[in-house]
């Protein structure tokens, strides 16, 4: 008989900037790199308790970061966001819009994979803490469930097909959505050349 195929994919996905590449390249290389906008996706293997991993970095820019996210969904066994912590604030809008069209692919709300919203640049020192990144986020989230449930029956045909992630009028929240989600905190990088992402190796051997 045929084994069943492993998701074993991660994809490292987020807003442009964020820090995903330089995440991967300390997660895989254990080194700092001069990063640019990523145009294509970076793999890498990575181990753990012998079993393999497929770490992908995806790029975040605007017109490309769905096509990635629809090329490995399938495949996927957990998805790290990474979130700017220093500009979160500012880019609230755009970081949930993403984060709603990730969580609500269909494919993903059916395959509901581990999720890590991972909080970088910690070591800036006007950056939000976990907690606080979570709770702009659920706010927002919040807000564009309200919207997005009246564009649900929207009749334009090539208008993509999203789950409902609210449970009706209950305010949305992390804690009820039907898919396990943890929050960490990073930095890949800082003036005195120290990374700490910790949390997110400890979450990888979690969910292996
Ligand atoms: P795209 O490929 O465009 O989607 O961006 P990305 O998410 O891959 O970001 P990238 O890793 O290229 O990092 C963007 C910039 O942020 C680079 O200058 C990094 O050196 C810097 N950076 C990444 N992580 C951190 C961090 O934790 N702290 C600080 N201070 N800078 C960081
Ligand atoms: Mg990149």
């Amino acid at each position: 008989r045929r084994r069943k195929a492993t998701r074993n994919c991660i994809l490292l996905t987020g807003l442009c900037d964020s820090g995903k590449t330089l995440i991967f390249s300390q997660l895989i290389y254990k080194k700092f790199v001069h990063t640019h906008t990523s145009i294509k996706e970076n793999i890498g293997s990575y181990i753990v308790n012998n079993n393999y991993l497929k770490i992908v970095d995806t790029p975040g820019h605007e017109r490309l970061r769905e096509k990635f996210v629809e090329q490995y969904k399938e495949l996927t066994r957990g998805i790290v966001f990474v979130v700017d912590s220093l500009t979160i604030q500012q880019d609230v809008r755009d970081t949930a819009e993403f984060l709603y069209n990730v969580l609500a692919d269909p494919i993903i709300s059916k395959n509901a994979p581990n999720i890590l919203i991972l909080c970088n640049k910690q070591d800036q020192t006007l950056s939000k803490g976990s907690n606080a990144v979570k709770s702009i986020l659920e706010k927002e989230l919040n807000t564009l469930c309200i919207t997005k449930s009246s564009q649900l029956d929207s009749v334009d045909p090539k208008a993509k097909k999203l789950v409902n992630l609210g449970s009706g009028d209950k305010d949305l929240s992390f804690s009820t959505m039907h898919f396990k989600i943890d929050f960490a905190e990073s930095f890949a990088f800082n003036k005195n050349g120290s990374v700490n992402i910790e949390e997110l190796e400890k979450w990888l051997v979690k969910i292996t």
